[in-house]
C-alpha cells in the first residue's frame, strides 16, 4: 500500500454507477492530489451533456473525443482520474491507460449498477435505447474481460465510499 511514491496518475475505470467519480473524487482528496472527471471535462469542453453529445454527433464521436482527451489528461502529472465508462473498452485507449498510469477496475455488482443508474436517467444516455436492465446486463458481460486488464481490480458492495478508498489504497 503506497510504499513506493506515487509517480503515475491513477485511473478508474468500470461500468456506469460503479462510484468512479465519487470514489476518484475522495481518493484524491485523501492523497491530496488533483482530481479530474473525463466526462465533466468532454462536458466542459462540449458544451453540452454526455447525453446531447451522444444525440447531436453520436457515440463514435464521442469515443473519438473522448481518446483525445484521456491522452492528454494522462501527460497532465500525477492525478486521480475517473473515467466514463466506455473509455477503457476502447482497445487503443486501454493500452496507453496501462501504460502511463495505474488502472484501478472498480467493480461492482449487477444490481448495485442498476439501482445507481436508475437515479438520474438523463445522465445515461446508453441505458435509454431500451430496457435499462437488459442493456445494462449486455454492457457487463461485454466488458468485464476489458476492465479484467486494469492493474487493479477492487470489488465496491455498495458500501461506505471511504472503506473502498482505504481499500484501493492499500492495494496500490
Ligand atoms: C458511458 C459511460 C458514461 C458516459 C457515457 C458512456 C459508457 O460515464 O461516458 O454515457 O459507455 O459506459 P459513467 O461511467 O461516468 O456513467
Amino acid at each position: 500500500g503506497l510504499s513506493r511514491r506515487l509517480d503515475r496518475p491513477v485511473v478508474l475505470v468500470g461500468l456506469m454507477g460503479a462510484g468512479k467519480s465519487t470514489v476518484g473524487r475522495r481518493l484524491a482528496r485523501r492523497l491530496g492530489l488533483p482530481f479530474v472527471d473525463s466526462d465533466a471535462a468532454i462536458e466542459d469542453a462540449a458544451g453540452l451533456t454526455a447525453g446531447e453529445v451522444f444525440e447531436r454527433y453520436g457515440e463514435a464521436d464521442f469515443r473519438d473525443g473522448e481518446r483525445r482527451l484521456v491522452a492528454r489528461l494522462l501527460d497532465g502529472g500525477v492525478r486521480i482520474i475517473a473515467t466514463g465508462g466506455g473509455a477503457y473498452v476502447n482497445a487503443q485507449t486501454r493500452r496507453l491507460l496501462n501504460e502511463k498510469a495505474i488502472t484501478i477496475w472498480l467493480d461492482a455488482p449487477t444490481d448495485l449498477l442498476a439501482e445507481r443508474t436508475a437515479r438520474r436517467p438523463e445522465t445515461r444516455p446508453l441505458l435509454n435505447k431500451g430496457d435499462r436492465a437488459e442493456i445494462l446486463q449486455s454492457l457487463i458481460e461485454q466488458r468485464r474481460p476489458n476492465y479484467a486488464e486494469a492493474h487493479i481490480r477492487v470489488v465496491s458492495q455498495g458500501g461506505s465510499h471511504s472503506d473502498v478508498v482505504e481499500t484501493i489504497i492499500a492495494e496500490m
